[in-house]
This record gives structure tokens, C-alpha cells and sequence, in this order.
């Protein structure tokens, strides 16, 4: 019978119609969600770490406040991506213990340094850039609320793009010690936003059921390339060098070409051993605790006004 179950459930899919929370899913279909959307969702509250620690550095008001909006937004996406999982049947603080214990991933990109203002750049231009490539394509993904959360993302992640790549262009054309750290910074920077994307194809080993459920879209492989494709023409416009000798436009493939990524270095961070990755979870954990009392003043006043309505 579940057979049956399973193969109308398929069919669902198939035909392009949404999953929601109170439908019959397969139990690996609502595992791999909260996997994934749970990831998404300690991501962007990881990725909150590197700019937040130069706030107090942003070089103008002017600047200073976009960097404000934009670290508040990402706090918000992380929010409805865990309302998003919470549908799914797990709660809130089981998520939030998988982070603290390291049993659930986030990004490999957040374990790298922000050392220079130009890393702010950087980072709207090419890591929220990879963000969006990815986060347009689970627009269309076949589970309700993560494809609704989705819409509003991508708005906001346009936003965080627009602010980086123009932090950039105001760095390259300024002095040249200023071009220079955006120089500096995308030779940083380039190859971990295409880490951003996952293991090839050929080893990654949810895709292929992921692209059955219509998770994915599209595959790791296709994604990368299609950031690549489009980033390229950007740096151009910039006047900075991607540090990749091989990168070289295909004119049979229509797509740029480009060099291997250090798969030794990817896992290495993914398993915990980036430059980064302690501090940005003991910085989480502290966060944490220190927000102790804020969650338990909520739930104080909380149960005041429900006492006060039984009344
Ligand atoms: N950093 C950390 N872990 C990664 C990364 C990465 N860049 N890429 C893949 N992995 C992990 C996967 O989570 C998976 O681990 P698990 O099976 O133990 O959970 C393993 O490596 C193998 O990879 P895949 O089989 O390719 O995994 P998956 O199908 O989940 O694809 C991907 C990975 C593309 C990241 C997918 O999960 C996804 O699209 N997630 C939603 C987007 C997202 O999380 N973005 C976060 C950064 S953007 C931002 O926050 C601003």
C-alpha cells in the first residue's frame, strides 16, 4: 500500500503540484527536506558572523546602514526557513541543537575570514551572487512553504548583491591601493563561493532523488556553471582578474570553461576543519545563551496574556 502511496505522491510531483505540510509525504522525502531547508536556514544565521564583524568598520553612515539591513534580512531568512522546516514536524530547538552540535551542516563559505571592507563587497557581489543562482532555481521546488519562502529571499538577496557589487565598483575606481584590496579579496573569495554549490554531480550523492522530488531544479554542476557564466562579464566590468588560469570562454559549449576546485580543501572545511568554522560555532553557541533571557521573557509575557484572556 505504500507502494501506492508512494507512486501517487510521485505523480503529484510529476504534474507539477505542491506538497503541503499536512499532506502524505514519504518518510525520506520529509527527512531530506529538513535536512536541507534546516541547513539553508543555519546558514544564513551563520552567515550573519563575518559582515557583523565590521559594522562597527564600515567606512560611512551611508554604509554603514545598508550593512545594518542587509545582516538583519539574512536573520530574517534564517527565521522563515525555520518556520519552513518546523512544518515538516521537528522543532525549532531540535534544529538549533543540531547546529550546536555540529550533527547538522551550514555552508562551507561562511568558515572563511572577512578580513578587508572589501570582503563586504565581495561577499554580496559573489556569495549572496551563488545564493541567488541557487535560491531562484527552489523557487520552483515542490514543497509549499519552502518554495513561498523562496520568493521573498531572492528579493531581499537581489538587495545584498546590488550593495556588494557596488561597494566593489566604488573600490575599483578608486585609488590603487583601494582596487587592489578588491583585488585582493576575489583572489579570496572566488573559489570557495564555487565550493557554495556542492560536490560535482558524479559525487553528491543526494542530487539524483532530490531532482526526482523536484528539491533541486537543477543539479550542482548546472548551477556553478551558470553562476560562472554570469559572474564572469561582471568581473570584467569591475576590471579585476578571476584568479582561475583556465578559465576561457567555449564557443561550441557557450559557456566558459574553468578550472577543478580543490576537493580536499571542500571537505575539509564541510567536516569542521576550515580557518573558521570553531569560532563561527562557539560565537553561535554563545549567541545562544546569551539570548537566554530574551527567550524566556517571551514566554513570560506570553503566558501573561493567555492567562489574562482565560480571565
Ligand atoms: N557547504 C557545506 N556542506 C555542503 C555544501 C557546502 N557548500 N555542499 C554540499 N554540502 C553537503 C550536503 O549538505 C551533503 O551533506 P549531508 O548529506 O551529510 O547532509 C553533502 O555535502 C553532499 O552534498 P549533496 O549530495 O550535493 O547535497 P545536497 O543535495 O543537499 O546539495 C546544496 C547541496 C546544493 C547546498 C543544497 O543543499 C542546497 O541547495 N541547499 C539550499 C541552499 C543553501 O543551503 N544555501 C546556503 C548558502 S546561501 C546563504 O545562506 C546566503
Amino acid at each position: 500500500e505504500v507502494k501506492n502511496l508512494e507512486q501517487m505522491f510521485q505523480a503529484r510531483i510529476d504534474n507539477d503540484e505542491k506538497i503541503e505540510p499536512k499532506d502524505w509525504m514519504p518518510e525520506k522525502y520529509r527527512k531530506t527536506h529538513i535536512r536541507q531547508i534546516s541547513q539553508h536556514a543555519h546558514s544564513e544565521v551563520v552567515g550573519m558572523l563575518p559582515e557583523g564583524n565590521w559594522i562597527t568598520r564600515a567606512p560611512s553612515l551611508r554604509r554603514k546602514v545598508a550593512l545594518l539591513a542587509k545582516i538583519q534580512d539574512e536573520g530574517g531568512h534564517g527565521l522563515y526557513l525555520y518556520s519552513a522546516a518546523e512544518t515538516l514536524g521537528i522543532s525549532r530547538d531540535e534544529l538549533i541543537a543540531q547546529l550546536h552540535s555540529g550533527e547538522a551542516k551550514y555552508s562551507s563559505i561562511f568558515n572563511y575570514p572577512a578580513v578587508t571592507w572589501a570582503d563586504m563587497g565581495t561577499i554580496g557581489w559573489l556569495v549572496d551572487g551563488a545564493a541567488i543562482m541557487n535560491q531562484v532555481a527552489l523557487m520552483g521546488t515542490s514543497y509549499g512553504p519552502y518554495s513561498r519562502a523562496m520568493v521573498r529571499i531572492c528579493k531581499e538577496e537581489s538587495f545584498h548583491q546590488r550593495q556588494g557589487y557596488e561597494i566593489l565598483l566604488t573600490l575599483c575606481n578608486g585609488t590603487p591601493e583601494q582596487k587592489a584590496m578588491a583585488q585582493d579579496s576575489i583572489n579570496r573569495w572566488w573559489w570557495p563561493s564555487l565550493m557554495m554549490f556542492g560536490p560535482r554531480d558524479a559525487d553528491s550523492p543526494n542530487t539524483e532523488q532530490s531532482v526526482k522530488w523536484k528539491l533541486k531544479r537543477k543539479t550542482n554542476d548546472e548551477l556553478r556553471q551558470a553562476f560562472v557564466d554570469q559572474t564572469v562579464p561582471q568581473a570584467n566590468i569591475l576590471g579585476l582578474t578571476i584568479p582561475d588560469p583556465k578559465l576561457k570562454w567555449n564557443e561550441e559549449r557557450k559557456h566558459y570553461d574553468f578550472g577543478e576546485i580543490d576537493w580536499e580543501e571542500f571537505w575539509q572545511v564541510v567536516k569542521g576543519h576550515g580557518p573558521c568554522n570553531k569560532q563561527r560555532l562557539s560565537d553561535r553557541i554563545n549567541a545562544h545563551e546569551k539570548g537566554q533571557w530574551v527567550r524566556d521573557a517571551a514566554m513570560a509575557y506570553a503566558e501573561k496574556q493567555a492567562n489574562k484572556e482565560e480571565k
